[in-house]
C-alpha cells in the first residue's frame, strides 16, 4: 500500500481507514463526522491521547491527610488516588493482581490498605501487596503489587500518565509555577465541585471549551465581563492596560506557548492572558469580588490567566479563585466534564465567599455549553453532516484539530 501524506506532510506508511481519513482532512475545516461517532476511532482516542498524554486528575487538597484516598473513574479506567502515611501521593489502577477485581470499592475515604472483596489480596496504599492469603511458598508478593501511575504534583495539581513513557514534562511545569503558582494554586482548596454528563464525543466539548466565538451568541453572562467574546485584534488596547496594571501590583505572571504535538516528546501547554471589562475585579455576575485574592495578589489586575494543557485539561485563574475543567471520554458518543472551584485554603464559605455567587458564573456558562455541544452532537450525527470553514475566531480550535489529528496519525 503506497504510504499516505499526514496533515503535518509526514508519511504513513500502510494506514488504515482511519489514516486515510485523517489524509482527507481538508486543512481549515472541522472533523469529519466518523470522528464524533465511530468506535474504532474512539478506541484509537483512547490509546494515542487519553494513553499518552497528562492529565490533570484533581487538586490535592481532596485527599489532605495521610491514609486518605478518592477513586477517579476515566474512559474504561479506575484509579485510586492516595496519599500514602508519609504524604507521598500515589495514582494506583483498581484492578486486583489476582484475578482482576475491583479491590477499593468505595468512592473516597481514609485506609492504611485495600483489601480485594473476591479473594482478600491485601494491598497498601502505596500500592504494595501487603498479604495473599494460601499463596504457594515461592509466590513473590513483591511482583503483584497494584499498577502505579506516573504522578506529578505541581502547584498543588496532581496530573497523571498512563503512559510507559511519559512525555516529558518539565517545561510543564515551569509554565505552572510561573502561573498558577503565582495565584496561590499550592495553597489552594476545593470550594466545590460539579460533574456533567455530555451526550458527545468529547472532542465535541473541547472544541467548544477552547473557542470564543460562541460566547457572544452563547453566553451572555459570561460576555458581559470576559473581553474575550471579542477579536483578539480589538481587545489589544484593553489587554495592555491590564498587563500594565499587573505590572504595577510587582506581580509577573508567566505566559507562554509551548503547544507542541508528543512528536516533540513534550507534553502541550499554552498559557495566556486577556482582559475583563473595565471595572470588572473576577468572573461574578456583577463584576465585583468573591473572594479573598489568592497567591501574589493583594488586590485585582483586572485580567484572567488561561491554561490549555495537554488534551483534555484547562486552567482559568482569576485573581480571587481558580477555575479546573477536565474533559473525560466515556464512550463514543458521550464524555464528562468536571469543574472544580478553588480558593484560597484559608478562605472560609459563609464568612470570606458566598457559595452561590462564586459558582455562579460557570454554572450558568456550563449549563450553556451542556446544551450546544449536544445540539451539535445530534447534528454531525447526520449522514448529511460536512464540516465546514473554521472561522479567524475559532483558531485555538484550528490548532487543536490539527494537534489531534497528529497524535492519531501516529503510533
Ligand atoms: S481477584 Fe482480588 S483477590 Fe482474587
Ligand atoms: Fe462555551
Amino acid at each position: 500500500m503506497p504510504a499516505l501524506e499526514s496533515i503535518s506532510g509526514g508519511q504513513i506508511p500502510g494506514g488504515d481507514w482511519i489514516d486515510r481519513l485523517v489524509a482527507a482532512h481538508r486543512p481549515g475545516m472541522g472533523l469529519a463526522r466518523d470522528f464524533y461517532a465511530h468506535p474504532e476511532i474512539y478506541e484509537r482516542d483512547l490509546d494515542r491521547v487519553f494513553r499518552r498524554h497528562w492529565h490533570c486528575i484533581a487538586h490535592e487538597s481532596v485527599i489532605p491527610n495521610p491514609n486518605d484516598f478518592e477513586l477517579f473513574r476515566l474512559a474504561t479506567e479506575q484509579v485510586i488516588l492516595t496519599r500514602d502515611s508519609s504524604g507521598e501521593i500515589h495514582a494506583l489502577l483498581n484492578i486486583c493482581r489476582h484475578r482482576g477485581a475491583e479491590v477499593c470499592t468505595a468512592q473516597k475515604g481514609n485506609a492504611k490498605a485495600f483489601i480485594c472483596p473476591y479473594h482478600a489480596w491485601t494491598y497498601g496504599n502505596d500500592g504494595r501487596l501487603k498479604a495473599a492469603r494460601l499463596m504457594p511458598k515461592e509466590f513473590k508478593r513483591e511482583d503483584h503489587g497494584l499498577r502505579k501511575l506516573h504522578v506529578r504534583v505541581v502547584e498543588g495539581l496532581v496530573f497523571i500518565s498512563f503512559a510507559d513513557d511519559p512525555l516529558d514534562f518539565t517545561e510543564v511545569e515551569r509554565l505552572l509555577r510561573a502561573t498558577i503558582g503565582q495565584y496561590g494554586w499550592g495553597q489552594a482548596r476545593v470550594a466545590h465541585r460539579e460533574a456533567y454528563v455530555i451526550e458527545a464525543n468529547w472532542k465535541l466539548a473541547v472544541e467548544n471549551y477552547v473557542e470564543c466565538y460562541h460566547c457572544g451568541p452563547a453566553h451572555p453572562e459570561y460576555s458581559q465581563t470576559h473581553a474575550l467574546e471579542q477579536p483578539l485584534e480589538r481587545i489589544a488596547d484593553m489587554n495592555a492596560a491590564m498587563e500594565a496594571r499587573t505590572c504595577a501590583l510587582g506581580i509577573e505572571i508567566g505566559q507562554g506557548d509551548l503547544w507542541q504535538t508528543s512528536r516533540a516528546g513534550g507534553e502541550a501547554i499554552h498559557a495566556f492572558r486577556y482582559a475583563l471589562y473595565d471595572g470588572v475585579c473576577t468572573g461574578s455576575e456583577d463584576g465585583t469580588p468573591l473572594a479573598p485574592p489568592m497567591g501574589r495578589f493583594e488586590t485585582f489586575d483586572g485580567g484572567v490567566t488561561s491554561i490549555h494543557l495537554g488534551g483534555t485539561t484547562f486552567l482559568v485563574c482569576y485573581p480571587d479563585h481558580g477555575m479546573i475543567y477536565r474533559f473525560i471520554p466515556t464512550g463514543p458518543d458521550s464524555s464528562e466534564m468536571e469543574l472544580i472551584w478553588l480558593v484560597d485554603a484559608k478562605a472560609e464559605a459563609g464568612r470570606d465567599y458566598d457559595h452561590a455567587r462564586l459558582t455562579w458564573l460557570w454554572t450558568v456558562t456550563t449549563e450553556e455549553d451542556k446544551k450546544i455541544i449536544e445540539h451539535t452532537a445530534r447534528g454531525v450525527r447526520s449522514k448529511y453532516f460536512v464540516p465546514g470553514p473554521i472561522a479567524p475566531m475559532e483558531q485555538n480550535e484550528l490548532r487543536y484539530i490539527n494537534w489531534y489529528l497528529d497524535e492519531i496519525a501516529r503510533p
